[in-house]
């Protein structure tokens, strides 16, 4: 088959949701993959901010081949060695208490969503409000849909799930607004990722903590984009001195496998979900675990939250040049390696299709926000070549 009779058969057979660029990706290799044709591009959009490791590295690669030389699913009625392995090391890397793995970042809000309504349920409160954010995305599930706070998203599916309210991200006051005796979680990014690249205010995310704690609300930090280093914190909020009472997971934790998590804090953990309330499948088997443990070993191993933190400033200084250089660019936004340029007078569309076609791949958000959300391996003359792309493409 040929590039064109590929895309053929995908329109023809798969449900068109996607309106999907124009090429073909066939590999991947560290920064870079490779299109049907043969064409090479340089990938700042690692998968929607999934490969933080890169393409094809051969230590990832070398624990899920041995894994799938031992087995690949076993349902959760038996243990198995990798979610054990997997949990623990989860676990253990945000100071909670339990995880639940899902296959997907959107199954981790449902699961989510659900702890809460049990843990306030069983203190009587039933109604399970919820206080979401605008501008907010969860997933497109009917109950993270239901929490993204996005009418375009939302409208054709009506009625979603009930009890939700929707604030206003970093104005606390809009929080108090919605607050009542039914209110049982409040749910926020910590860095709103596809709304346009917002990092949650210090000051507000502590206030929205300290009313949680005062009122015994539960905290749901969606560290789904913006958890696993790609702040240059290994959690997000571990850079504003904050826990949640429920942290979600997806993208960077199976790096490629398709893998989400909710993880519980002791509080959580231990009055909410029971035998019998949650179940999945394929959720937590021993394939999809054992590349959740491999990348927290490879990340320990090579410090990749380390490099982030420590090539931040270079990139944050390559996009800070292109702001300066090129009036198209209104304002840089971002923390590590997840930065937005929101572009005025431009469509951010058009920006994208021409780095594309120069051999640099980088996405959208919000409105007319150019993505950047690169493998968290990204070395100087990555962000150099990007640079050098998009200062063409800009101008
Ligand atoms: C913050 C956030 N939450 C939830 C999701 C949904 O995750 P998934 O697409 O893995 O279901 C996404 C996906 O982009 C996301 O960015």
């Amino acid at each position: 088959m040929k590039t064109a009779d590929y895309k053929e058969t995908l329109d023809q057979y798969y449900v068109h949701v996607y309106n999907r660029f124009p090429i073909v990706l066939e590999r991947g290799d560290g920064m870079r993959v490779y299109d049907t044709d043969g064409k090479e591009y340089l990938d700042f959009a690692a998968g929607i901010a999934v490969f933080a490791l890169g393409y094809n590295d051969p230590e990832y690669n070398a624990a899920l081949t041995d894994q799938i030389g031992k087995i690949i699913h076993t349902s959760n009625l038996y243990y198995n060695v990798p979610a054990a392995e997997a949990s623990e090391k989860l676990v253990r890397s945000c100071g909670m208490s339990k995880a639940f793995f899902t296959n997907s970042g959107t199954e981790a809000i449902e699961g989510a969503i659900k702890a809460a309504r049990k843990y306030a349920w069983k203190k009587g409160k039933k109604e399970g409000g919820i206080i979401a954010m605008k501008n907010s995305f969860h997933g497109r599930s009917v109950g993270a849909l239901s929490v993204t706070g996005n009418d375009h998203y939302q409208e054709a599916f009506r009625p979603l799930m009930g009890g939700v309210k929707f604030a206003r991200f970093n104005d606390f006051d809009s929080i108090l607004e919605c607050v009542g005796d039914d209110t049982c979680a409040i749910i926020l990014e910590t860095v709103q990722g596809e709304g346009g690249i917002y990092p949650a205010d210090p000051a507000f995310l502590r206030d929205v903590r300290a009313l949680c704690d005062e009122k015994d609300i539960l905290l749901i930090l969606d560290e789904i984009q913006c958890g696993m280093g790609r702040t240059g914190d290994l959690w997000a909020f571990d850079g504003y001195g904050i826990k949640p009472d429920i942290m979600t997971c997806a993208k960077a934790l199976g790096c490629g496998v398709p893998v989400g998590a909710f993880v519980l804090n002791e509080k959580t953990a231990s009055s909410s979900l029971e035998p019998g309330d949650h179940g999945t499948t394929y959720g937590g088997n021993p394939l999809a675990c054992a590349a959740v443990s491999a990348v927290f070993d490879i990340f320990e191993k090579r410090d990749i939250v380390g490099h982030v933190r420590e090539l931040t400033p270079y990139f944050e200084r390559k996009l800070g040049e292109l702001t300066d250089r090129h009036s198209c660019v209104k304002e840089r936004r971002g923390k590590g390696f997840m930065q937005g340029l929101e572009l005025e007078g431009r469509k951010v569309g058009e920006v994208v299709a021409a780095a594309r076609e120069k051999g640099l791949l980088v996405i959208s958000a919000g409105t007319n926000v150019l993505r950047l959300v690169p493998p968290l391996a990204a070395q100087k003359e990555d962000f150099d070549k990007m640079a050098e792309i998009l200062d063409v493409c800009l101008g």
